[in-house]
């Protein structure tokens, strides 16, 4: 990435101080999304529908990196995109810097559209082939009517410095790129349009292992620098270890467990949590865990969330589950002992680790 700071600045970027502690950028409330499933014949008709989102409360605020973790198919990238409105929500709100923007229209989202960008998991199929990387990376700024001081060309060859590659390279075509390459071009395209929000879904993981560092190094030093807010989707937690300043764990179309990084880590509550750390070879369980011992193999495939099971959707995995389970839902809140913040959606949490100073439980 360059060392030149006047490349890192564009003109109404979010300031570059923004953190964590930022004002609220996006907040989504009970966001719903069931895909309806047809059958029947000869009147088609909805029999059913995939619960692919259910409920699920998130901020992201101005600058800070926020992990979304969950296995495959828990409703990640389902999230993703209707956080970013490229999906209609069943139920629930997203409002954006205060404003609603749940059922906005096309011309009501059309100034904000620019200012919420997606980078997808394939650096393959996400670029044009016939296209050159300069219409790539230009061509959006002009649909949305971005103009940098200098032009357009000058800034895509300015954002091709910024994201590490060649600004002679402005007329190569996408095959010309190596994979790692691409999800750079990818993300040269996203801060053409001097986003405040990144919505980063997978966007390492179709990348050899030794490419996947280099990435997330580059939008690390992105969110940093120009203070772009970042919703880093993952399927595991040692991704979002290092990027994420605050995560959330979803499982079946739910949020289980959120909070800030350390206290997940240190102090996992949900059970499902600390399997997800037993799974990171570096990750730190805690000693005095409940589970037999430090590691806990997570067995049996995630239920269908066309008919997931009733209470917690978790139970019918876990080693703790109670009769209570299968009958009432348990509700994201704050757990005594638990940090403010850290929300935990279980009956019977795994316990906080000796010393901790209990807190009075809070609700959501
Ligand atoms: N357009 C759709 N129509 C019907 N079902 C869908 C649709 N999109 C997603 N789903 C289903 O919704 C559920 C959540 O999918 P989603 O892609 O959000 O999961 P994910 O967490 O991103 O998974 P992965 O880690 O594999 O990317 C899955 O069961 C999926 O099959
Ligand atoms: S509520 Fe019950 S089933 Fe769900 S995670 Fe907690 S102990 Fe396990
Ligand atoms: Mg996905």
């Amino acid at each position: 990435m360059t060392d030149d700071p006047t490349l890192l600045a564009p003109s109404d970027q979010a300031p570059a101080t923004a953190t964590a502690t930022g004002e609220p950028l996006l907040v989504a409330e009970q966001l719903t999304k069931h895909f309806p499933i047809m059958g029947g014949f000869p009147f088609r008709r909805q029999v059913g529908a995939v619960q692919a989102v259910d409920g699920i409360d998130l901020t992201v605020h101005a600058g800070e990196s926020f992990g979304l973790v969950g296995e495959s198919g828990c409703g990640k990238s389902t999230t993703g995109r209707l956080l970013t409105r490229l999906l209609e929500p069943t139920g629930g709100t997203i409002s954006y810097r205060g404003r609603d923007i749940t059922r906005a229209g096309r011309k009501e989202l059309a100034p904000i559209r620019s200012e919420i960008q997606m980078i997808f998991q394939d650096p393959y199929s996400s670029l044009n082939p016939r296209q050159t990387v300069g219409t790539i990376i230009g061509g959006p700024m002009e649909i949305n009517n971005v103009n940098p001081p200098g032009g357009r060309e000058k800034r895509v060859r300015e954002l091709l410095e910024i994201v590490g590659l060649n600004p002679e390279h402005y007329n190569r075509f996408p095959h010309e790129f190596s994979g790692g390459q691409r999800q750079r071009i990818g993300v040269a395209r996203a801060l053409g349009l001097e986003p405040r929000l990144i919505v980063a879904d997978e966007p390492v993981s179709a990348l050899d292992v030794s490419i996947q560092a280099q990435v997330i190094n580059l939008l690390q030093e992105l969110q940093r620098e120009l203070g772009i807010a970042f919703l880093f989707i993952a399927h595991d937690l040692a991704v979002v270890r290092h990027f994420s300043q605050r995560l959330a764990v979803m499982y079946l179309g739910r949020i289980v467990e959120v909070g800030d990084r350390q206290s997940i880590y240190q102090r996992p509550r949900h059970p499902y949590t600390h399997a997800l750390l037993s799974a990171v070879p570096e990750a730190v369980v805690p000693e005095d865990s409940e589970a037999e011992s430090g590691r806990i193999r997570l067995t049996g495939d995630v239920p269908s969330p066309i008919d997931p099971p009733s209470g917690c959707r978790f139970r019918t995995r876990c080693w703790k589950a109670q009769e209570k389970c299968a009958v009432e839902l348990p509700p994201l809140v704050q757990l005594p002992g638990n940090d403010s913040g850290h929300l935990t959606a279980c009956h019977f949490p795994e316990a906080a680790p000796a010393g901790e100073t209990a807190s009075p439980a809070a609700s959501a």
